[in-house]
């Protein structure tokens, strides 16, 4: 099978949490013959804790500037798969820096479908306000101008893993 010629360039997936960055970025890594990496994970070796506990004890700023300094030192290398938290884009240096180094590919689907994809008892932080529905709703219309600034962005409602995957392979293809 001949790989397309993505060069050395980062691939970085965005998108609303639950989404499927992480499951379709391993999967990306995998057929490309790259190296995966899921900014959640770094933060959380880097602190020794898990996502939620971070929020919990030192809140979200704290977070944010851990996630920014995450991606800074990710970024610093090339040809990577990288999943980024939900929020990451909402920094503006955090955005500037994924679409300089990368090319930026935000996985999108509505609220319903994303509601069904987190499922119950999810660990993420923002999901557990009272009305996760309305709270989701919310948050995504705000952070919608910043996703789409993605160079690619893909409709995942009606697809499985692997036809995100062929997707996101064919846009490399028609970029390069
Ligand atoms: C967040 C999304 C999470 C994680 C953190 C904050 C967000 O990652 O980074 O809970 O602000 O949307 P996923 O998008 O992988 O769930």
């Amino acid at each position: 099978m001949t790989l397309p010629q993505v060069s050395g360039r980062n691939i970085a997936l965005t998108g609303f949490m639950a989404v499927g960055k992480s499951v379709v970025g391993q999967r990306l890594a995998r057929r490309l013959k790259r190296r995966f990496v899921d900014l959640d994970r770094v933060i959380e070796k880097l602190e020794g804790m898990k996502v939620r506990e971070i929020f919990e004890r030192k809140g979200e700023d704290y977070f944010r500037t851990i996630e920014s300094r995450a991606l800074q030192a990710t970024l610093a290398h090339e040809g990577q798969v990288i999943a980024t938290g939900g929020g990451a884009i909402m920094g503006e240096e955090n955005l500037r820096l994924l679409k300089e180094r990368s090319l930026l590919v935000c996985l999108t689907a509505p609220v319903r479908v994303l509601l069904e994809r987190a499922g119950k008892g999810n660990k993420r932080p923002f999901l557990k306000a009272q009305d996760p529905e309305r709270a989701m709703a919310d948050l995504l219309k705000r952070r919608q101008p910043n996703y789409a600034q993605a160079d690619v962005s893909i409709d995942t409602s009606f697809l499985g893993v692997d036809e995100v995957v062929d997707e996101i392979i064919k846009a490399i293809e028609n970029k390069s």
